[in-house]
């Protein structure tokens, strides 16, 4: 099994693509917490594959880690990460509590556009065929069912410390806010996975202090109409 969570298709585009190399199923980490579906005594690999939020996982990824039973003959982990993948690695194996087989990083657009610009195309469209070359050797190894820690731009363990008071910083939802533009489709509250916007007067409005902060409503929305810091100039992202 491959159990991966993405926010704009950079995992799930990884978790799909070693599914289909390794003839194993990729799931939603999202639809296994939704259906209590947390139990999988005999499989014959483990994979996670997952973003970077803050250095450290996303509150989504900590929750299923804690909470799923598996026992798997081998454990693969990869992290998709814009410019370090901080010690995403070292909270996987700490709440999942075991070591993986093999491990990598694997460089993609960062789709935190409030700071990053994903605004033009073609640099995108490198980042992305880097990053695929990259796959594919990441595949090979994981096919052979080799072993070892392949993690790049990894900061000292002690940064480790920092992630909760960075991320719960991030993830305020006081950070977005919507403009006129905005349609009133609903799409942003039907999709948001922790359920922190409702429609009301036909706008969205964040009903919790904290989310996830997955941008996917950013993203997403078909009038580009909701903000958070400079993501107006840095563009809207999904994974081609
Ligand atoms: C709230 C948030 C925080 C992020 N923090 C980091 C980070 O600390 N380091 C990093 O390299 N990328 C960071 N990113 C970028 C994502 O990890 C990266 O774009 C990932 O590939 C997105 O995967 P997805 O398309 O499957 O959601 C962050 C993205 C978000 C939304
Ligand atoms: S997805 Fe965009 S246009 Fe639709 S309701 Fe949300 S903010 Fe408005
Ligand atoms: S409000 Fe937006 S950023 Fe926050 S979790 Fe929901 S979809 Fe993601």
């Amino acid at each position: 099994m491959i159990f991966y969570f993405s926010s704009t298709g950079n995992c799930q585009y990884v978790a799909e693509r070693i599914a289909a190399a390794t003839g194993d199923r990729a799931v939603s980490m999202l639809d296994c917490l939704k259906r209590k579906a947390l139990s999988f005594p005999d499989c014959e690999q483990l994979g996670i594959v997952v973003p970077t939020y803050a250095w450290g996982l996303p509150d989504i990824v900590d929750l299923f880690l804690k909470r799923v039973q598996i026992r798997a003959r081998y454990a693969f982990f990869v992290v998709t990460y814009g410019t370090t993948p901080g010690n995403t690695l070292y909270f996987a194996e700490t709440y999942l509590r075991r070591r993986f087989d093999i491990a990598f990083s694997l460089q993609m657009p960062d789709n935190f556009t409030p700071w990053f610009d994903l605004s033009a195309p073609e640099k995108v469209a490198a980042q992305n065929a880097a990053a695929d070359v990259r796959l594919d050797a990441i595949i090979r190894q994981i096919t052979a069912r080799e072993t070892g820690h392949f993690m790049q731009r990894v900061p000292p363990q002690f940064t480790s410390l920092f992630h909760k008071m960075a991320y719960d910083w991030l993830r305020q939802t006081s950070n977005l806010r919507v403009e006129e533009t905005c349609i009133g489709c609903g799409l942003c509250a039907k999709r948001c996975p922790v359920h922190a916007i409702e429609m009301r007067g036909g706008r969205p409005v964040w009903v919790k202090d904290k989310c996830t902060m997955c941008l996917g409503c950013l993203h997403r929305c078909p009038k580009f109409a909701i903000v958070y810091g400079r993501s107006p100039e840095h563009g809207q992202y999904r994974h081609p």
